[in-house]
């Protein structure tokens, strides 16, 4: 969900805002969301409409003045007079809540070894995140910076669990270390042969896990990826892909010139930011202005030309949208009799049936000898038939290799059995049997050459296949 739009008098063209929330993404392919970060806005609402005239949809800001280093402890900055920082009253309620993603401090080190800073930190901290939480802002970034940080996991947490503000909590992760980009390792020692050279590839995941296991899996603490010059090996990618990344940071530094002059990406962050579309991650654009002869909104332009010319999405893809990431309770469809949309959602798998098929189609010219092919009737039973679509699957496969089979299609759900039948009636004819039972009590007429069967459930053994096609066994033919 998006929060909000910029309301006109505040600039105008602020299209889309920043999305707070942990729910599925929508269909469709929606323009992308960008952001601009800075690291130091004078002057709110001007800054906020100049960067919403460049197209942005939000804008990434410290909250409290990047230079002004506050003390807690000691006398007598202490008790320096003056607000903390801004008011609140430069931007209306709805524009600070939609529009503005909160930084921390850069010079904030929870977990500085010395205890002074730590303790100004945790301090200065505090005050951060609940002046964010008086805003309203949709989303805080946060920055990781090293493998170990219990004292900011344990203040983040305190503070989520304390209040009753719903902020997500963007923890800026760099894709790869600062140490680990291209120069450094070009000065450093090779790697040892035997040494695994993607160790220090997943270092930046590491210190992301170690955070989100300390804030135990919080749902508000999510990540805002920063993508550098360098890219790590596709399995890292690919683990970094499944985490809960909610915008991707990228440096105008990472943008070639094309012959243009225009700023364009690197073929291998091309293809990273397709799969980040397809996470429907919120970027953020970072850095000064690289290409200073084109206007400062071609890169967001630019990332809406990649999403509109990104690759279609796979069969697979389409039938699993709105289903990613998220534990479903499994069907138990021997306890209940399942819902025909839920058949149908079974049906649109784009690769379950054409396995099944094949592997059909395999056995059967395995059984039946070519001279056999006319005289030989396969005898088929197709064990939890639902609505039907491994009999089609199973008829397929007969023709395609040119062998007869003869089906019966057993199913305990009253409700399916009817979609059975009148396949069958219409369809079918004699060659199928449809046989409104339980497979376990099924005595069945013949023996069976060839069982078909799909109880394979989501999770474990939900769909007691082990128990219900060991109830149906003894009406296999034994060899
Ligand atoms: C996962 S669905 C698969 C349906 C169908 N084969 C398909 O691919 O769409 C499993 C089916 O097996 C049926 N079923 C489960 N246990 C059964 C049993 N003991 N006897 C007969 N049918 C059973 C369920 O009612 C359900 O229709």
């Amino acid at each position: 969900m998006l929060v909000g739009r910029m309301a006109a008098s505040t600039a105008a063209v602020m299209a889309a805002a920043v999305s707070s929330t942990v729910g599925p993404g929508t269909a469709g392919v929606a323009r992308v969301s960008c952001g601009r970060d800075l690291s130091c806005v004078p002057e709110v609402a001007g800054t906020l409409g100049a960067v919403a005239r460049q197209g942005f949809d939000f804008l990434c800001m410290p909250i409290f003045h990047p230079r002004y280093k506050r003390e807690f402890f000691q006398e007598p900055a202490k008790h320096r007079p003056g607000p903390q920082t801004r008011s609140d009253l430069l931007l209306s309620g709805r524009d600070w809540n939609t529009l503005i993603v909160g930084k921390l401090s850069p010079w904030i080190r929870a977990d500085s070894e010395l205890e002074k800073v730590r303790r100004n930190s945790e301090a200065a901290m505090l005050e951060e995140l609940n002046f964010g939480a008086y805003l309203g802002l949709p989303a805080f970034l946060i920055p990781l910076i090293q493998e170990d940080n219990p004292n900011l996991a344990r203040v983040l947490c305190n503070h989520i669990n304390t209040g009753h503000h719903t902020s997500m909590f963007w923890m800026r992760v760099p894709l790869l270390a600062p140490e680990d980009l291209r120069d450094d390792v070009i000065e450093n020692e090779a790697v040892p042969s035997g040494e695994d050279e993607s160790a220090g590839e997943e270092k930046t995941w590491q210190w992301w896990h170690n955070f989100r296991t300390l804030c135990d899996y919080n749902k508000r603490v999510a990540v805002a990826l920063e993508v550098g010059p360098d890219l790590p090996s596709n399995h890292v990618i690919d683990r970094w892909l499944g985490e809960p990344i909610k915008a991707a940071i990228l440096p105008t530094s990472i943008f070639l010139t094309n012959k243009k002059g225009f700023p364009v990406l690197s073929k291998m962050h091309q293809r990273l930011i397709f799969r980040l579309l397809k996470l429907e991650v919120q970027f953020i654009i970072t850095g000064a202005h690289h290409h200073p002869e084109k206007e400062f909104c071609s890169y967001l332009q630019y990332l809406e030309y990649l999403s509109q010319n990104r690759p279609p999405p796979s069969a697979y893809e389409l039938f699993a949208k709105g289903y990613e990431d998220y534990l479903q309770s499994p069907l138990q469809p021997l306890m209940d009799n399942l819902e025909s949309q839920t058949y149908e959602v079974f049906e649109k798998d784009p690769i379950k049936y054409s396995q099944y098929q094949q592997a059909i189609y395999k056995c059967l010219l395995d059984r039946v000898p070519d001279e056999e092919k006319d005289t030989n009737v396969q005898v088929v039973m197709v064990l939890g038939a639902g609505r039907g679509p491994l009999v089609n699957a199973s008829l397929r496969a007969a023709c395609q290799a040119k062998r007869r089979i003869k089906i019966y299609a057993v199913e305990k759900n009253p409700n399916a059995v009817v979609t059975l039948e009148s396949w069958q009636y219409e369809e079918w004819g004699s060659q199928v049997t449809v046989v409104s039972s339980d497979m376990r009590e099924w005595e069945a007429p013949e023996k069976a050459d060839l069982m078909v069967s799909e109880l394979l459930g989501s999770f474990a053994d939900n769909e007691l296949s082990p128990e219900c096609l060991d109830g149906a066994e003894h009406c296999l033919k034994g060899e």
